[in-house]
Parts: structure tokens; sequence; C-alpha cells
């Protein structure tokens, strides 16, 4: 048949991340086949079937089988959202299964194995039924803006396979604080009747509220329904709190969440890999990422997405810069994204730059690291830092 193969390729794309209308689908295109007298081609789609069928029943859906006998109805595109009773604006979001990141964060390992144990006990969780226990599931991330929280707290729900409830905070404060409370009650109760995660976004609204002296009151009310509406919900779904400013919570607020994970920026270790995947399909070499990596020192996931998407533009627009002069133009265009101590390094003369990359400890970079970077040879760099040398003792 003509064009099989095109449509082979993108069945076998489509069910690389496989959901129940990807899957209906593409049982519909090989009954056609069968009904049409192409054997070959209908064998060959079922073949793919049975393989993405096999992964699908390994992956989130297993869980959701155990965890639709412990929770409500399934939300679909027809579920009517609570909204605001002022503004009649929607008070979340849903994002369903397929639309959530499938690729976790780039973190350090330690981190990494603390998110591994949360997954591990949903899809434990018919072990954890069988002897009257339940996976944890209330989790606050915490950490600096830009650190993948959100990500994470959608990748998480990835994994147990249930849509996420997104609820930013401060859009669920109401002008008129009266309906605030009103609000979380709806939300509350909106997600104690569906299958899905409750990602409390931007938790620390509430808590910023607090600082003006007039509301008092009634913040002390909308604190007080946020406390009872988390207790009522132990034991039912889970719930996500990310915040970047944990310091603000009410310890009470803490409590409530039984796994508290921070999410740090990431380490000169990590960085490079971060960049890499951003990067792409741009292949720096190793000791590229590690220049990128300690010129950005400091920052965030988020600051390296942008640094990576800036780089390829101008990696494409203009081809005889090197990657030194880039970074230069980068640093003087995004002056926040670099901590100021390293941007005026980075903006001084090629032989003081050069010494700054040798003298780093934590990034040992070797000269013929550095000469590469410069284009030059180890030789040429020897003798540029000696001349350097004999000018700063006179
Ligand atoms: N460690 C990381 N690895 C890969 N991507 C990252 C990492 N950290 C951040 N990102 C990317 O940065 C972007 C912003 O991430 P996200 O919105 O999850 O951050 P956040 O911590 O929730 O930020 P904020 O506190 O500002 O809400 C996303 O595209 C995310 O994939
Ligand atoms: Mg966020």
């Amino acid at each position: 048949m003509e064009y099989f193969n095109i449509i082979q390729a993108l069945c076998r794309s489509a069910l690389s991340n496989p959901s129940n209308a990807t899957i209906h689908q593409i049982e519909r295109l090989r009954d056609a086949f069968e009904k049409n007298g192409l054997t070959k081609e209908a064998k060959s789609l079922s073949g793919l079937l049975s393989t993405a069928n096999s992964t699908f029943d390994m992956a989130p859906s297993r869980i959701q089988k155990s965890f639709i006998k412990w929770q409500g109805e399934k939300i679909t595109s027809k579920t009517q959202i609570p909204v605001d009773k002022e503004t009649s604006t929607p008070l979340a979001e849903i994002f369903f299964v397929e639309d959530l990141p499938a690729d976790l964060p780039i973190f350090s390992e330690n981190v990494k194995t603390a998110i591994e144990s949360i997954v591990v006990e949903w899809k434990e969780f018919d072990k954890l039924a069988d002897l009257n226990a339940q996976p944890s599931n209330t989790c606050l991330i915490y950490g600096s803006p830009g650190t993948g929280k959100t990500h994470l707290a959608k990748w998480l729900a990835k994994q147990i396979g249930l849509p996420v409830v997104l609820v930013r905070l401060d859009g669920l404060m109401s002008s008129f604080l009266g309906t605030t409370s009103r609000n979380i009650g709806n939300l509350f109760s909106f997600a104690a009747k569906h299958q899905c995660v409750l990602l409390l976004d931007e938790f620390d609204a509430i808590a910023k509220l607090r600082n003006d002296p007039q509301e008092v009151g009634e913040i002390k009310r909308v604190v007080n329904t946020l406390l009872q509406n988390l207790d009522s919900r132990k034991g039912i779904g889970f719930t996500i709190g990310v915040t970047n400013h944990e310091s603000l919570l009410d310890p009470a607020i803490w409590r409530r969440f039984e796994v508290q994970l921070e999410i740090p920026r990431p380490s000169p270790e990590i960085m490079p890999g971060i960049l890499k995947t951003f990067l792409s399909p741009i292949d720096l070499d190793e000791v590229e990422l590690k220049f990128l990596s300690w010129c950005i020192e400091g920052a965030s996931g988020a600051d390296a997405q942008m640094l990576a998407k800036w780089f390829k533009r101008a990696y494409i627009l203009d081809k005889e810069s090197n990657l030194v002069s880039l970074i230069r133009r980068f640093a003087l265009l995004n002056s926040g994204r670099i901590e100021s101590k390293r941007r005026n390094i980075i903006a001084h003369a090629d032989e003081e730059l050069k010494s700054s990359l040798l003298n780093d400890d934590k990034y040992s970079f070797k000269q013929k690291d550095v000469a590469l970077l410069f284009g030059i040879t180890p030789s040429q760099l020897s003798k540029q830092l000696s001349k350097l040398k004999e000018i700063d003792k006179i």
C-alpha cells in the first residue's frame, strides 16, 4: 500500500506516548485495513498496538485502575469548572493527562531519588491498600523561581495518571475578599468529587495578603478555610502546593503537607545537562557547555532555557561570532539573568576572562579547554598568561 510506511511511522510516534483516544483511533484504522483486505498492514498496526498496550498498562493507567475504586468522577472536556460568582472567571485550569509533560526536569541525583520515592508509593497503591495504608497524598514543593516546580508537579500527576486541576491561589482571591472563602470551598468540593491532582500554585499568595492590616480579620478567615479544606481532603486524591516564598507560609499550613520537597537551583554539575537539552539540536561540546554554565552560575533552569533560546537564534543569524563574543552580547542584553560580578568578568578583556576561568577551582578548566574556547593553541595561551603575570608584577 502506498505511503503505508509514513502511516506506520505516524502511528509509532503517536503510540510512543499513548492515550486512550490515540489507541482507539489506531484500532479503527487497523479494522478498516482488515475490512479492505489489507491484512499485512492490519497485522503491522496490531503489532504496534500490542507493544503500546503493554507499556501503557505498566504506566499510569495501572495506578489509575486502583485509584478509580478510591475516588470520584472522571473529568472530561464537558465537566463544568467552578467559577468566581462575581466575575464569572474559572477558578481552575484543567490539564488532561495527555497534555502533561512526560519528561522530568533535570535534577541532582538526591532530588531525583526523593521524587522517585513519591512515585513508587503511588505505583504500589494496591500493595499499600492491602495493608490499609495509602501513599503520601499531600506534597509541598518549594524553591526559587524558575527551578521547575510547576513542571515537576505536572509530571508527578502524569506519573499517577490523573489530570491536574491547577489553581493559582492569587486568582482565587476575589477582589471581593468575602467571596474568597466561598471560592476555596467550591474548588475543594469540585476536587473532592473528581479524580484529579489538585495543584495549588503560587501558594504564598494568601500569606502575602496578610501584610494588609485592613484585611486582618478576613485573611484569618481565608487561611482558616484553606486549613479546614486541606484537612477535609486528607486521604482523598493528591494535593500539591507550590511556592517560591516558603518563609511566608503559616506553620499550620506547612504541617498539612506530608512531603516537603525543596527544589534547589541547578548546581554546576547539573547545569551543562540542562543547557544541552535546551540547546538541542545545536551540539556544543562539554567544555563549551561548562563555560556557559560558569557564565550563568546561580541561574535557574528557566534562565538556562532562555539563554538556550537566545543562543539558538544568535547561532543561526550570526555564524561569524564565537561562543565568547556571543555570551558577552547575551550578558549585555540579559543583565538580570547573570550575576553582576560574573557579568563584569565576562565584559573584561579576554586575558582577564581567561585567567578567571583558569583560577576557578569549582569548575577546574584546563589550559587546553580555555585555549579551545578562545580559538588559540595552548602554547599561545600560556605565552599570553605569562605576559599578563609580568605586567601584574610591574
Ligand atoms: N531543572 C530543570 N530542568 C529542565 N528544565 C527546567 C528546570 N528548571 C526549570 N526548567 C524549565 O523552566 C521553565 C519554568 O519552569 P517552571 O514553571 O516549572 O518553574 P517554577 O519553579 O514553577 O517557577 P515559578 O516559581 O516562577 O512559578 C519550564 O519550561 C521548565 O521546564
Ligand atoms: Mg511555577
